[in-house]
């Protein structure tokens, strides 16, 4: 049997997060599920019994992370994995609108939080010598045009420090790689609270949809059993890798919507 695991998701209270906190307990791991949804966070660690624990960690926060690794070594002896999965869509709009207090706000939460993962997993994990982390970046770190402009810049960022940081601590026995979800079904898109914002938002999602081969919305679970492979020994030859998982988004257009000529069969030997 494989040996029990200590993984630490931030923003596990949600979405995709806590279907990888759901995945990690289901393999027999324990997970420390890591949100700033205290409520959420706690009724999801009681549903999941005594392997999962809820703690509040916000991610702008240096010492909610330093605290996070702490619990960890202390409560269980370790910490093996980290999913640096906490994001939010950040703020929206035409660049010549936003104000810097709103592009440092959402770069806090998207791009910081992800290195102050890093910085602290790392302590925590090399004296063993050995850990995974896994940071959830997107397919708008890949292309433009499919999230708003801090966010786009803020992901793209996020899988530049994966590869780069991938290089260091490789030989720290940690790898580090990134997953890239395309749309998947979850509250970051119902979570916009302006209504405006919110039909543009669903309309965007819709034409996503409409784009990709696969014609529908991903489920966070199938982004967590990305993320739970990065994260165990079964993908122990792969580091500073960005994983796409996203239903053949970035592929290209779908078959269906390509001109019939080229959809036809003509021979070419006659
Ligand atoms: N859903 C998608 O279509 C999609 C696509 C690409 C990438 N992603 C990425 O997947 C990750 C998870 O998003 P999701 O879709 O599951 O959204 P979600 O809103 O369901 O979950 C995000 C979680 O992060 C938490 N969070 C927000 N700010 C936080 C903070 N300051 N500190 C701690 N926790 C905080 C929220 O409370 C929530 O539980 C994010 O990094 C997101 O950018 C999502």
């Amino acid at each position: 049997m494989a040996e029990r695991r200590v993984c630490l998701v931030t923003g596990g209270a949600s979405g995709i997060g806590e279907a990888c906190a759901r995945a990690f307990v289901a393999r027999g791991d324990i997970v420390i599920i890591g949100d700033i949804q205290d409520a959420k966070a706690s009724t999801l660690a009681q549903a999941l019994g005594p392997k999962a624990l809820a703690l509040r960690l916000d991610v702008r926060e240096e010492h909610d992370f330093e605290n996070a690794c702490r619990i960890a070594q202390e409560r269980y002896g370790k910490l093996d994995v980290l999913v640096n999965n906490a994001a939010i869509i950040g703020t929206l709009g035409p660049i010549a609108s936003i104000p810097v207090e709103e592009w440092d706000y959402s770069q806090a939460v998207i791009l910081r939080s992800v290195f102050l993962g890093i910085k602290h997993a790392a302590r925590a994990m090399t004296p063993k010598q050995a850990g995974s982390i896994v940071n959830v970046a997107s397919v708008a770190s890949l292309m433009g045009g499919y999230s708003p402009h801090i966010y786009a810049a803020c992901k793209a960022a996020v899988v530049q420090l994966t590869k780069s940081v991938s290089l260091e601590l490789v030989e720290q026995g940690i790898r580090v790689n990134a997953v890239c979800p395309g749309n998947i079904e979850t509250p970051i898109h119902t979570g916009v609270t302006d209504e405006r914002w919110k039909a543009r938002m669903a309309k965007i999602r819709d034409l996503h949809v409409d784009e990709q081969a696969m014609p529908r919305m991903g489920q966070p679970q199938e982004i967590a059993s990305a993320v739970c492979w990065l994260a165990s020994d079964e993908s122990s030859y792969v580091n500073g890798h960005a994983l796409v998982v996203d239903g053949g988004l970035l592929a290209g257009r779908p078959w269906r919507q390509q001109p019939a000529f080229l959809r036809e069969f003509h021979p070419t030997r006659k």
